[in-house]
């Protein structure tokens, strides 16, 4: 049975009872509150006791071995500033007015087709409160000062509890913890026609790449376009300057120093875009044969917490400066924009509201000559910014990728580098990218797709 048909079940027995569970609530009067709330608590034990969803002795025959439904709402009490609500596994919550009046969910404040807020913030009062409030048959109904009047089920309110762990939970909704990896990690590897044919290895490549933000596509098709076919069976390609997919070879003309032969040092792509492409897409067409070419990759959320614990002052230097990146050019095919001048500006290193690492942005062929310091803070600066390169490279895993292997990295977090090759090499590499708010809408479809959406 579903948790919200048995709480149904519950509540209606229930409701049958519930004669005296109407309130009146008046705010600052404690006496005429505290009346309200005697009365409810007397309601409210009459009802418990007969309905005892949460003991198992004084439980109906009917409902012996039927477990409570965790959302099942056990007491609504009101105070100044909320609700305390009590559910059917134990936890409870203060619901304040302020959000309820802000989530009514009735036709006229929220549009269940749109699935929106309708109800303005300039009608919103930040003092509103309940005038009354009487438990429904599956939920609460709530008369509020400003003459509205609102009804939240059980469920609904469960699912939005200030508690520890529902707010765990809707931040997983958002985004899955991430795991930390080191030079022992082996990247997951998927098969690149599964990828596009079954949506369950689909969903297990896009859980990898949001925990461990790395992973191996094999057989991947010879075709220069194989990375953005494969993303647009996920959403759609992030394009940039150089096109919905860049052939990383060794160019005449180059406009970006990745392709040349060179080694390119720990980087992510796209540092010089404001809005950093999420995942890259990097597919080996030809590997250079001979010495040269390997990829090496590092976890920069590794790296990361390593220097912010073995290196406080560091680790303050990269979360807190800026620097500029810049890419200046023209194209080289006629997919990509005829010129472009771009100019980004961020701290190496980017910390969240609870200081957790969101962005790693490193790439040394386009960070530019210009800082914006005091020029006793330069040296400090670039001994931070070489100390957390050690640390990526002490960390880092290589490899060489043959024809038909494409790498998929998190490219807010890991790094990757790749070996200098031979001059004459025609070694070929495609890369193309996919931004995270795709990527995770595209895991939260399927979840429910699958009934894996917790
Ligand atoms: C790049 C890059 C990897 C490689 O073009 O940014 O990282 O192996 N290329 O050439
Ligand atoms: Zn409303
Ligand atoms: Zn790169």
């Amino acid at each position: 049975m579903s948790c919200q048909r048995y709480s149904r079940l519950v509540l209606s027995g229930a409701a049958a009872m519930r004669t005296v569970t109407h309130q009146q609530v008046r705010r600052n009067c404690n006496n005429c509150n505290k009346r309200g709330l005697s009365l409810v608590s007397c309601a409210r034990q009459q009802v418990t006791i007969k309905e005892s969803p949460v003991s198992g002795a004084a439980r109906s025959p009917a409902l012996k071995g039927i477990t409570p439904s965790a959302s099942h709402l056990v007491a609504s009490l009101p105070d100044q500033e909320g609700l305390n609500v009590k559910f059917g596994d134990g936890s409870a919550s203060q619901m304040p007015y302020v959000w309820l009046r802000d989530n009514c969910q009735c036709s006229k404040c929220y549009n269940p087709v749109a699935l929106g807020r309708s109800f303005l913030l300039e009608d919103l009062d930040v003092n509103v409160h309940a005038t009354k409030v009487q438990e429904s048959e599956d939920g609460v109904e709530i008369e509020w000062s400003d003459g509205h009047s609102s009804q939240f089920t059980a469920e609904w309110l469960y699912d939005r509890a200030f508690t520890t762990s529902a707010r765990a939970q809707q931040r997983n909704r958002y985004a899955l913890s991430r795991e930390p990896w080191g030079v022992e990690h082996k990247p997951a590897e998927f098969d690149y026609q599964t990828l596009m044919e079954d949506e369950k290895v689909l969903l297990d490549w896009l859980l990898t790449m949001e925990t461990k933000g790395s992973a191996l596509v094999k057989n991947t098709p010879n075709r220069d376009v194989a990375g953005p076919d494969l993303i647009n069976n996920i959403s759609f390609v992030k394009q940039s300057h150089y096109g919905p997919h860049s052939p990383v070879i060794n160019r005449e003309n180059t406009n970006n120093v990745a392709f040349t032969n060179v080694k390119l040092g720990m980087h992510n792509d796209l540092a010089q875009y404001e809005q950093m492409a999420g995942i890259i897409f990097i597919q080996c067409v030809m590997q250079h044969q001979g010495k040269g070419g390997e990829s090496v990759i590092s976890d920069g959320l590794l790296a990361a917490e390593c220097l912010r614990r073995d290196h406080p002052e560091a680790f303050q230097v990269l979360t807190t400066t800026d620097a500029y990146f810049w890419d200046k050019g023209h194209a080289n095919f006629p997919w990509e924009m005829e010129s472009f001048f771009k100019i980004s500006k961020r701290p190496i290193i980017t910390l969240n509201n609870d200081n957790e690492v969101v962005c790693v942005a490193m790439n040394n062929g386009v960070r530019q000559s210009y800082l914006d310091l005091p020029s006793h803070k330069v040296k400090k600066f670039y001994a931070a910014l070489k100390l957390f390169n050690d640390i990526l490279y002490d960390n880092a895993i290589r490899f060489k990728m043959e024809a038909g292997d494409m790498m998929t990295l998190d490219n807010i977090r890991c790094l990757h580098g790749r070996e200098g090759y031979e001059d004459f090499s025609p070694r070929h590499i495609e890369s193309s990218y996919l931004d995270w708010d795709e990527a995770r809408c595209r895991r939260r479809r399927l979840q429910e797709k699958l009934e894996l959406f917790v």
